[in-house]
């Protein structure tokens, strides 16, 4: 944990799970961050799950009151995208996972803020390359991918895009450090790039036996915790990324490879017609 100097400034743009963890964990380091979103009640969504959640961490004597509070204190809010970005000299896009979607705010990012600044997507899917043709100085532009949850998972992929500038990987590893995270970089794209591919492959194993019956779903997640020694089994993980969110990742594999090991299960699209979307829903393989 840093001290009290203040670094920064740094914008997330998006203010989801993600965004809002993001936001939170760079502030806790020291970060001067303001946290973008287009609805006011997203933005105080965020704030109220991220102090939840740190104030948890002082009840367990893991953070001083006072270094909560002023971590609090480094995120402020906006609506307004402009204000958002223009001063900050690293921005994290973490909208969203639609194609669509990450074209148009990253081109207003990029319309809006500093030459120098650079612009890091937490995209799990979409390679930056898909976004270069479309925005101002794309050189400053990479993938930096954060892992679900934000304040806890340590590993950040920096995903070095072919118009990537070297010094912006750089500076993305630096940035990455700073926030107390553990970063690699991932020379080149691929689908998943390196964690999500290793993992969403071990999923699908885990769905595939699930749905043609060689085992149930709690039977699954007790020999994985249990024999590989993962936190949680393939289903309750799952349940805490969104079925949704697994989906979109899998369907996405499938398109941009054309290989069929990527192609959502039925044992998970019956689920996301039903609504059954995991934690967030209270439902998903699990009851939450
Ligand atoms: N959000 C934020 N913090 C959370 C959290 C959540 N949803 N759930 C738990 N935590 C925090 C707790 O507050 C606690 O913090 P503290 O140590 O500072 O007090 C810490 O995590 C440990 O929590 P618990 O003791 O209650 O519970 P566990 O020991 O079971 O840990 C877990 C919970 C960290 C979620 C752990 O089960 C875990 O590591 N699960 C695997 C997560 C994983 O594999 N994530 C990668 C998903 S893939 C991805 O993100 C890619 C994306 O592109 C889709």
């Amino acid at each position: 944990m840093s001290g009290n100097e203040t670094r920064g400034p740094l914008t997330v743009v998006g203010a989801g799970n993600m965004g809002g963890q993001i936001a939170h964990q760079a502030a806790l380091h020291g970060f001067t961050v303001r946290l973008y979103s287009r609805s006011e009640e997203r933005l105080a969504a965020a704030r109220e799950e991220s102090s939840r959640l740190l104030r948890r961490r002082v009840e367990k004597g893991r953070l001083e009151a006072e270094a909560c509070q002023a971590a609090l204190e480094r995120v402020t809010t906006t609506t307004d995208l402009g204000l958002a970005v223009r001063d900050a000299e690293v921005i994290i896009e973490s909208v969203i996972e639609d194609r669509e979607a990450k074209r148009a705010i990253l081109c207003s990012i990029a319309d809006h803020a500093r030459d120098d600044a650079i612009i890091g997507t937490n995209s799990s899917t979409l390679p930056s390359s898909m976004f270069a043709g479309s925005i101002r100085n794309p050189e400053r532009l990479l993938n930096v991918h954060f892992f679900n949850p934000a304040l806890v998972m340590q590993l950040v992929e920096v995903v070095r895009g072919p118009h990537t500038d070297a010094s912006a990987v750089e500076r993305a590893i630096g940035f990455s450090r700073d926030i107390g995270k553990t970063p690699i970089v991932v020379e080149k794209e691929s689908y998943g790039f390196l964690a999500n591919r290793m993992l969403f492959i071990a999923l699908q194993e885990a769905y595939h036996l699930a749905q043609e019956g060689f085992v149930s779903i709690d039977a699954c997640d007790v020999a994985v915790t249990n024999a590989l020694g993962w936190p949680m089994g393939p289903f309750e993980l799952s349940d805490l990324i969104g079925l949704d969110v697994v989906e979109a990742i899998l369907a996405e594999g499938h398109t941009q490879t054309g290989d069929v090991r990527w192609a959502p299960p039925p044992i998970l699209a019956e689920r996301t017609a039903r609504g059954e979307l995991g934690r967030k829903t209270g439902r998903g393989f699990r009851e939450s």
